[in-house]
């Protein structure tokens, strides 16, 4: 829906509704084209509001009829609700509309997938089903009756009564409307049970199509796990009779929390071993947590405004950080969140669509789901416990849940619950959910009798809206470590706060190693001069796992930059290293597959950028080239050692000890079809028995130009399953060279299987042409045109999807004028697009920082 001039939404803003609610109850009649949505509301005139107007919001719903305590009422409706006359009192407003679900194709509010409804509420898609305070500080207890002809009519809540063709649900649990939730269809359920610690039996269901029964076990024991895990972690008990999970092929996101029913893209919870890698099992269980860990952190404790939702989503996320660590491996799993912190996170606080954790205005909420208001908003969490210790923690938590239990809340609630709990002042702490950017954290040593030194320096550059910064609370995470290897000084927490600050270590022997930020204690880029050999150094002994993988990141980085700008080959210190780690049988594979993998190349041009320099991406990507060939010729007899030994014996188990072996083994093997003509990844794939192992033999094949024959077997082999089909896809842009993979992706575009209406699809080719660094920004532009093209009739179709795809467009202020220039040109043809969403016009317009 076209808005003539966007508003701009404020936090200063915010005011208390003029109405609360009691009671809703709904009534849905279903139909794919007209389906009525029939509405009584029970309304009470709220004691905190300065204002009695009252307005209810709306997006299309036709009214049909409204009521006031059973009176006719004619309300004024506009473009985004409707006003009425109302009593000063409570009263019972009832009202029927009616909605269009099949031509539903936003995919927010109610629609139709594959023949059967769901919805999609969150932020604001109730507003598309019917009339009401579409707001999260409106909490109240719902009751739905579906009538309609699927065998499966679900909703929020406990089941009431049913019948052929109706059922009746109850959810107890005040709720805000983006909670809401319905889904029918002839589905069939994965059934389980969980009984909780206090002795309540909970009915589970994962509900698919009929074809997807089998491919359900993992999500079931993935959702036990969690539930298991709240209560022993945080003491957090489930609170209805039943738990529901959908999956559905069409979505705009991962999945969504609704209370007592979440609603899944099928692609994070469908899992068999033919058809979904490790890291696909591993995406779900922690995807299955998430969404159940929302119950309390999100749905019994709410957000009062959307200017809040890092509240739910920080901390979910750092809880589900958390249960991943438990459940497989704490250091693998920091050290992968930390690459993808820098792949998202810090690409978009270096750019034009840097915001705060905590937004002060937005023009559509969609919009702020991003990487700073989830991983970053958890980072910040993540320093909270580091500060004040796990004990004070968990503490604070039981005060959050105690005191807030069926509120919506704000950031300064949180923070006070830890102050309560601490008697610290956070003041100067909550500068991190303020200020945009990611802080640079310099530092200089200096060892003189016995004593050393260590002075930070802070500075956050300007972000958009924010030139100055002040400085924040930053937790140093250091470890010394000794000449010979040994640590001497184990690992401390300095707390910064000045914007220069020096730490001093008393008694030493000889000048020590330091081991600065050990478990990336904070969201921000250290640069410090170090010499190679410090570094090896530190791969070699460092004592904590994420500055052991660090320093070999540290190094694999720095050589990249330098073979991108003047070539060159890596040096023998970093290799002999990387072979040392590589051949040490008491590390976890997983961890020594994660010091295999290089840095990504659009990390290579953050990075460049930051130091000053224009990136180039064809050298980038050549540099990148040509690193891989020289450790694979230099490691050549250890691949060969690695990729024997990493064999997993018996049958398939998708846990981390398994899949650490078969993800060091794909690495070995990436390198390895280097040097063999594809023998090896030939032979995998003709042997494969899993997903896993199916894929990364394709993929070695494919990075290299080879492995026609496998490609188009795995195509043949695969057309029927829509979500391997996606890998395909994928495989082909990402794989394809520089100004290839335009044209790759032009011609997936091209296929029947092609279908910009589902979102998977859509950003299996489109996701993958935005992350071929070198592809998308090949020099033609072509790169930028296709994405352009697309971006541009993907709009009046799915605005939310296509707002979120913009963004591949943010870093056009690192490139040289020619690449800049391209990228604006694509971004004004699409601004220029007619009836633009107001979704993407804010995405378009910020990254162009109009
Ligand atoms: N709250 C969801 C989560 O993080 C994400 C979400 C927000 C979402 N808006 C959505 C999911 C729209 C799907 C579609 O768990
Ligand atoms: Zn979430």
């Amino acid at each position: 829906m076209k808005d003539a001039a966007p508003q701009t939404i404020y936090l200063s803003d915010y005011t208390p509704p003029a109405f609360l609610v009691d009671s809703v109850h709904l009534t849905f009649r279903l139909d794919p084209e007209k389906t009525r949505v029939i509405s009584k509301v029970d309304f009470r005139p709220n004691p905190q509001a300065k204002s009695r107007a009252f307005s209810l919001h709306g997006e299309g719903p036709a009214l049909q009829w409204a009521r006031i305590d059973g009176r006719d009422v004619t309300p004024e409706i506009t473009e985004t609700g409707l006003t009425c006359e109302v009593p000063d009192a409570p009263f019972t407003w009832e009202a029927e509309v009616e909605i269009n679900p099949a031509a539903n194709t936003a995919l927010e509010g109610l629609y139709t997938s594959n023949g059967m409804y769901c919805t999609q509420c969150e932020a604001e898609g109730f507003r598309r089903i019917t009339y009401y305070p579409d707001r999260p500080d409106v909490m109240a207890p719902f009751t739905v009756r579906i009538e309609g002809s699927d065998p499966v009519l679900l909703s929020n809540g406990n089941p009431l009564n049913s019948g052929p063709g109706w059922a009746e649900w109850h959810d107890p649990w005040p709720k805000p409307a983006y909670l809401f939730a319905l889904v029918a269809g002839d589905l069939r359920a994965h059934e389980g049970s969980f009984t909780t610690r206090s002795e309540h039996e909970v009915a589970l269901n994962v509900w698919v199509r009929p074809d997807d029964i089998g491919k359900c076990a993992f999500a079931m024991e993935s959702l036990k796990k969690s539930m298991q895990w709240d209560e022993e972690k945080y003491g957090r008990e489930y609170d209805l009779d039943v738990f529901n999970i959908v999956a559905v092929d069409d979505f705009n996101m991962g999945a969504m929390e609704n209370k007592g029913l979440n609603i899944f893209n099928s692609s994070v919870v469908l899992a068999s071993p033919e058809t979904s890698t490790d890291a696909t099992f591993e995406r779900i269980e922690a995807i299955i947590a998430h969404e159940y860990f929302h119950n309390w952190t999100g749905n019994r404790i709410t957000c009062r405004d959307w200017f809040q939702l890092c509240l739910k989503e920080g901390l979910t996320v750092f809880r589900d950080a958390q249960f991943t660590a438990d459940m497989r491996s704490a250091p693998v799993k920091r050290i992968g969140d930390v690459i993808d912190l820098r792949a998202r996170q810090f690409r978009e606080d270096s750019g034009p669509l840097a915001h705060p954790v905590r937004p002060d205005s937005f023009v559509e909420i969609n919009n702020f789901y991003t990487a700073t208001v989830y991983e970053k908003g958890a980072e910040v969490i993540g320093m909270l416990k580091t500060l004040v210790g796990d004990e004070a923690y968990f503490r604070a938590l039981d005060l959050y849940f105690d005191r807030h239990d069926g509120q919506a809340c704000t950031i300064e609630d949180w923070l006070k619950v830890f102050e309560d709990a601490t008697g610290r002042d956070l003041s100067q702490f909550k500068r991190w959910y303020s200020q945009a950017g990611t802080p640079r954290l310099s530092v200089e040593e200096e060892f003189a009798d016995g004593t050393y030194t260590l002075t930070f320096e802070q500075h956050t550059p300007p972000t958009p809206g924010q030139p100055d910064k002040a400085p924040q609370v930053i937790p140093i995470a250091v470890g010394l470590l000794g000449p010979n290897g040994d640590e001497v000084q184990p690992t401390t927490v300095l707390e910064m706060t000045q914007a220069r600050q020096s730490f001093t270590f008393d008694g030493l022997g000889a000048r020590p190693v330091p081991s600065i930020l050990r478990g990336f204690s904070a969201p921000v880029t250290v640069t410090r001069d170090s010499s190679t050999n410090e570094r090896a150094f530190l791969l070699a002994h460092d004592t904590d796992p994420f500055n052991r993988w660090e320093a070999g990141r540290d190094l694999a980085r720095e050589t990249l930059m330098r073979m991108a700008q003047h070539g060159g080959a890596p040096d023998r210190g970093y290799l002999d290293a990387l072979a040392a780690v590589l051949r040490d049988d008491t590390l976890d594979p997983a961890f020594r597959a994660l010091a295999l993998r290089q840095p990504g190349q659009d990390d290579i041009a953050r990075a460049l950028h930051e130091a000053g320099h224009t990136p180039d991406p064809e050298a980038i990507f050549h540099a990148a080239d040509r690193f891989g060939a020289a450790l694979a010729e230099h490691l050549k007899d250890t691949l060969h050692a690695l990729y024997t030994a990493m064999d997993v014996p018996g049958p398939y188990r998708p846990d981390a000890d398994d899949a650490g072996r078969r993800d060091l083994q794909n690495a070995a093997l990436a390198l390895k079809t280097r040097l063999d003509g594809g023998a090896a990844a030939r032979a995998q794939f003709a042997a494969a028995g899993n997903m896993t192992q199916q894929l990364g033999a394709l993929s070695s094949l494919m990075a290299q130009g080879l492995g026609d024959a496998e490609n188009t077997a795995f195509a043949e082999q695969w057309h029927d399953d829509r979500l391997v089909m996606d890998r395909w896809f994928a495989l082909q842009v990402a794989h394809a060279r520089l100004e290839q993979a335009p044209k790759t992706a032009a011609q997936m575009t091209a296929r029947s299987d092609f279908n910009l209406k589902n979102p998977n699809r859509f950003r299996a080719v489109f996701g993958a042409l935005a992350g071929n660094a070198g592809g998308f920004h090949a020099a033609s532009g072509a790169g930028y045109e296709l994405l352009a093209d697309w971006l541009i009739r993907l709009d009046p179709i799915n605005p939310q999807t296509t707002a979120r795809m913009c963004a591949a467009f943010q870093t056009w202020p690192r490139y040289d004028a020619d690449r800049q220039a391209r990228i604006k040109a694509a971004l004004h043809r699409i601004q220029n697009a007619p009836s633009l969403s107001r979704d993407t016009a804010e995405m378009v317009a910020r990254i162009l920082g109009d």
